[in-house]
């Protein structure tokens, strides 16, 4: 991979990104920004002033992806054939980029002409080299069919550890940094293995490296970052770049979540850092000790429980059940003094019934979180629950969402006072 190549705008064109969707793509869109920056791209946060539009994609729920199509509505070009660069000096170059692009592949282009280039998540590497020809394609060619003038990049299979060095964060003091992409559970509702791919490691090394430098540069704050973090174990013998701690590690050690992060908490210069997301069937007693040992490590856990019935749980391929949950939070409040606790929860689950719905009303009440999410289930291509009806009434699903919201607003407040 090219890096420090400033040979790719020589035109002076200004790229604007828009992130929708998780902790995740919020990291990937600076991933990409620092790589099109090396490139001698130019960025602004107003999207009228951009001739590069980027749409960094979610595609978890129907409704991320409705925001997604109707955003890049806003941009379609006038005239019959907006496909067509031909002519359209003005009209902007758009990308669209992450787990939409991976979901649709080739069928973007039919929904959404405008776009211009479809770059699945394992494949963002590749971008500068794309708005490259874009931005050199003369405007004056007649082309003749959609294709002809499209780009697509969803084959990739894991990202070059390299993207995560260039030291682009949004913010001053806090950096995101990627462990592990993608993720193998498949729970039965998510969209993510079938868009981001199986679980990938990375190296602990190239990990502790990039933090090292994010530390060089004045963060003082990181989030470590994976749709499963506690599922984390460092791919040995991987040649990776070196660290300043390296010497205390061998290459064939297998460095888990846990060694992970004592690790991390040694690094000079970090003030803090926690982690997200956690799966409940991979959080352990050793994890508890050590959130509550690494004294730079933030007493905040972030724990998607789903359901609160087992048959639900069950259907969604989630690995435990009520009770499992009860008791790990149980041990979580022993061992961890003080530590916060929050949720993800899943309404109107297709065959959810009053019972099982009432089973998640009760495990929130005994839970006590301090914040719960909660999601209307939605239908998700791919995936196994898609086989399954989807028979819970909208009305009833956003009556299930009202409570829950409700109750937990009812403990917040309880909590807080
Ligand atoms: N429908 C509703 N919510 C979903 N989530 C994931 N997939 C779906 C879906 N198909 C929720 C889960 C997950 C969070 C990020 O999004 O609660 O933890
Ligand atoms: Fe999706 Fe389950 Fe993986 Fe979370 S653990 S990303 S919900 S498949």
């Amino acid at each position: 991979m090219q890096r420090n190549s400033n040979r790719g705008n020589k035109k002076g064109e200004v790229v604007y990104i828009r992130t929708y969707g998780c902790q995740m793509n919020v990291r990937d869109s600076e991933v990409i920004r620092g790589l099109l920056q090396e490139s001698g791209y130019e960025f602004t946060a107003e999207p009228e002033k951009a001739d590069i539009i980027l749409f960094n994609t979610c595609s978890v729920r129907q409704h991320a992806e409705d925001k997604v199509w109707s955003g890049i509505g806003r941009y379609k070009a006038k005239g019959p054939s907006c496909s067509l660069r031909a002519n359209q000096a003005k009209r902007k170059i758009i990308g669209l980029i992450g787990c939409m692009a991976q979901n649709y592949g080739r069928d973007a282009f039919h929904k959404a002409p405008e776009i211009d280039f479809i770059v699945g998540p394992s494949d963002i590497a590749k971008i500068p080299g794309i708005v490259s020809k874009f931005v050199h394609r003369p405007s004056s060619v007649v082309h003749h069919n959609l294709y002809e003038t499209k780009i697509w990049e969803t084959d990739g299979d894991t990202r070059p550890d390299e993207i995560y060095h260039t030291g682009f964060y949004e913010d001053k003091n806090h950096a995101f940094v990627v462990i592990s992409e993608g993720c193998s559970n498949f729970c039965s509702y998510c969209v993510v293995p079938y868009v981001r791919g199986p679980l990938h490691n990375r190296n602990y090394k190239a990990i502790l490296k990039e933090i090292e430098e994010a530390v060089d540069k004045g963060i003082t704050e990181i989030t470590l970052l994976g749709q499963n973090v506690n599922a984390y174990i460092s791919s040995p013998g991987l040649k990776a770049q070196s660290s300043k701690l390296q010497c205390k590690t061998k290459d064939s050690e297998e460095i888990n979540f846990v060694d992970l992060l004592k690790l991390v908490n040694e690094i000079k210069g970090l003030k803090e850092f926690s982690f997200i997301t956690s799966h409940p069937k991979d959080t352990s007693i050793e994890l508890f000790k050590a959130m509550r040992d690494a004294e730079k490590l933030k007493k905040y856990l972030h724990l998607p429980v789903q359901s609160g019935s087992d048959g639900i749980l069950k259907l969604m391929n989630r690995g435990y059940t009520g009770r499992f949950y009860l008791d790990l939070v149980d041990n979580y409040r022993k061992i961890v003094r003080n530590g916060v606790l929050t949720t993800d929860i899943i309404v109107g689950f297709p065959s959810e019934g009053e019972e099982d719905f009432q089973a998640t009303c009760d495990l929130v009440k005994k839970t006590e979180f301090d914040a719960a999410f909660i999601f209307k289930y939605s239908s998700r291509q791919h995936t196994e629950a898609q086989k399954f009806i989807d028979d819970v009434a909208k009305e009833e699903k956003e009556r299930r969402h009202r409570l829950v919201l409700d109750l937990q607003k009812l403990i917040s407040k309880k909590k807080k006072s």
